[in-house]
C-alpha cells in the first residue's frame, strides 16, 4: 500500500499520468474479486464496506407501495435499519425470517438447510420482493444454505431478489456457489481476508444490473462523466459501475490484493477452511467442557466464529467480561441478540492460543482454582 501511494504522488495525483495505473489498479482488483465470486467483471463494484455494497443496489430497486422486505432475525443492525428506513419510505412492509434458533452445527448442516427453507416457504407472503438474509451468521456461526434458498425463490411468483450479508464469509468460507446465486452478495477486504479497512466489493446479478437505479450517484456511476447529463435518458454505466460513486482510496487495493495473495498461499478455500474448522472445533470442545460455559451450536461449528454463554458466579456481563479478557491481551467481543460471547479461529490462529484464552476463561469464572 505504502509503494502504491508513492507511485501515486510521483505521477501527482489528479495528473493525466496517474490515470492510467489507477485504471490498472480498479480493474485487477475487480477482476480478482469477480474470480473469487465466480462472476464476471462487469457484475462486481467495488465499494467501501459491507454496508454499502448492500445498500446501494437495495435502495435503487423499483418497489411498490405494499412490497414487503423480508429480513432474517441475525442480520447487522445498521442493515436491518437501513431496510426499515427504506419501508418507511417506499411504504413497504417488513416481515421477520426466524434463523436464529439454528444451532445444529456442521454435522447436522443439511438439518439447518431443510429448517432454513421451511422457514422461508412460511414467511414469504405473495409481495414479498427482496430476502436478506447473511451467509454465516455472525452471532450464532451458524451456515445459511444461499444457493438452495435462491433456487427456491426462483419459484415464487414474484421471484424476490435475495440479498446476501457476506460479511463473514470473503476469507472464510468458498464463495463462488453463494455470490453466483445471489443478486446482490455484498463483502468486505477488512475482515477475514485481514485487508485494510475501507474497500469492499458486491456481485450483483444482471437482473440488479437491469432493474436497479443508481442510488449515490457520482461521476464513477457516469458512461461520460467529463459532461453534465440533463438531456441524456441513460447516462449510467450499464454495468456494476452504475453503483460506484467518486474518489476513493486506490493504495487500499494493492493492500488487499497482497493479503489474498498471502491467503493463497496458504492453500485453496476450502484446505484453509478445514484448517478454521479444526481450530474452531478444539475451541467449541474446550468451551463446552469448562463448567460455567455453553456454546450456543449444539455440533463443532461450521466455520471459525465460535459463540457460547457464560454463567458467570461474580455475576459480571458479557461486556465486562471482554473488558477483563482484553486486559491480558485476549479480544474476543459480546453480542446483543443472543446475548452471547464470540470467539473467533483463523488460519492464523495457533493451538497454544486456544489454550491461553480457554486457560484465562476459566481464571476469570473460578479464580480460586
Ligand atoms: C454480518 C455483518 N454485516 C455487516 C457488518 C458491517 O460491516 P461494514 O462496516 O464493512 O459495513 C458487519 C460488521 O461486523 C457484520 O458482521
Amino acid at each position: 500500500m505504502t509503494t502504491s501511494w508513492q507511485h501515486i504522488q510521483a505521477l501527482g495525483p489528479f495528473t493525466t499520468d496517474v490515470w492510467p495505473y489507477i485504471s490498472v489498479e480498479t480493474n485487477k482488483t475487480r477482476a480478482l474479486l469477480a474470480r473469487m465470486c465466480g462472476v464476471a467483471p462487469h457484475r462486481l463494484a467495488l465499494t467501501e464496506n459491507v454496508t454499502s455494497g448492500c445498500l446501494l443496489p437495495l435502495w435503487g430497486l423499483p418497489f411498490e407501495a405494499g412490497d414487503r422486505l423480508l429480513i432474517s432475525d441475525c442480520e447487522h443492525p445498521g442493515v436491518v435499519a437501513a431496510c426499515h428506513e427504506l419501508a418507511r419510505r417506499e411504504h413497504l412492509e417488513v416481515d421477520n425470517l426466524s434463523v436464529q434458533h439454528f444451532r445444529q452445527g456442521r454435522e447436522a448442516q443439511h438439518e439447518t438447510d431443510a429448517g432454513v427453507l421451511q422457514a422461508l416457504d412460511a414467511a414469504l407472503k405473495p409481495r414479498t420482493r427482496v430476502v436478506v438474509l447473511s451467509h454465516l451468521l455472525w452471532n450464532t456461526g451458524q451456515l445459511m444454505p444461499i444457493p438452495a434458498v435462491a433456487d427456491h425463490l426462483r419459484h415464487h411468483a414474484q421471484q424476490p431478489f435475495l440479498l446476501v450479508d457476506a460479511a463473514q464469509s470473503m476469507g472464510q468460507i468458498p464463495l463462488e456457489a453463494a455470490a453466483q446465486a445471489a443478486d446482490i452478495y455484498a463483502f468486505t477486504g477488512h475482515k477475514w481476508t485481514c485487508g485494510p479497512e475501507g474497500l469492499g466489493g458486491v456481485a450483483l446479478s444482471e437482473r440488479i444490473l437491469n432493474q436497479a437505479n443508481p442510488t449515490l450517484i457520482g461521476w464513477r456511476s457516469l458512461r461520460d462523466e467529463t459532461r453534465a447529463v440533463i438531456d441524456d435518458p441513460e447516462p449510467f454505466h450499464q454495468d456494476s459501475r452504475r453503483f460506484e460513486i467518486a474518489t476513493s482510496c486506490v493504495p487500499l487495493m494493492a493492500g488487499l490484493r497482497q493479503s489474498l495473495r498471502l491467503f493463497a498461499n496458504e492453500g485453496n478455500e476450502q484446505e484453509r477452511l478445514q484448517t478454521i474448522q479444526s481450530l474452531s472445533s478444539e475451541l467449541w470442545r474446550q468451551i463446552k467442557e469448562l463448567p460455567g460455559t455453553t456454546p450456543l451450536l449444539k455440533g463443532e461449528p461450521p466455520a471459525g466464529l465460535v459463540s457460547f454463554q457464560i454463567n458467570d458466579p461474580s455475576g459480571r456481563s458479557p461486556a465486562e467480561v471482554v473488558q477483563i479478557l482484553g486486559r491480558s491481551g485476549i479480544w474476543i467481543r459480546n453480542l446483543e441478540e443472543p446475548i452471547c460471547l464470540r470467539a473467533c479461529t483463523h488460519i492464523t490462529t495457533k493451538p497454544n492460543e486456544i489454550n491461553r484464552f480457554v486457560d484465562a476463561l476459566e481464571q476469570l469464572i473460578f479464580p480460586n482454582h
